[in-house]
């Protein structure tokens, strides 16, 4: 590693800045019973996204033929923000966790058990908390 790169590292440890992670939470923040957490046209069926939830919250939801649900994204082994779904599945980054799309079911992986559910309902074209 180049001496300048070193030191540019050493600085943006040192300030916080250059931080891959953002101040999100997994979880639904400040949101409360009945806040939106996504539009059904933002999440076409055998796909799933990251929302940000008021109060730097973070929730996944995921939508398949059989409807939309939404998890907490906190991988149930050591917390890392777990990936959207790819292929039908839903995958830890940091220790290669694997979740089922449909359940957040765990699959393989050291994590213990599998995504923790988020109550939701669907009016019209939203996803509100239920
Ligand atoms: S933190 Fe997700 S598998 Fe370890």
């Amino acid at each position: 590693m180049e001496r300048r790169t070193l030191l540019l590292c050493g600085l943006l440890a040192l300030t916080g800045c250059g931080a891959a992670g953002t101040a999100r939470k997994p979880g639904v923040g400040s949101a409360k019973t009945g806040d939106r957490v996504a539009g059904l046209a933002d999440v076409p069926a055998g796909t799933g996204k990251l929302v940000d939830m008021p109060g730097d919250g973070q929730l996944l939801v995921v939508r398949t033929d059989a409807g939309v649900r939404v998890f907490n994204p906190a991988c149930p082994h050591q917390g890392t923000v777990v990936n959207p779904p790819a292929a039908g599945v839903i995958t830890c980054p940091t220790h290669r966790s694997e979740f089922d799309l449909s359940s957040g079911a765990v699959l393989s992986g050291p994590s213990p058990k599998g995504l923790v559910e988020v109550p939701v309902r669907v009016a019209g074209e939203d996803v509100l908390l239920a």
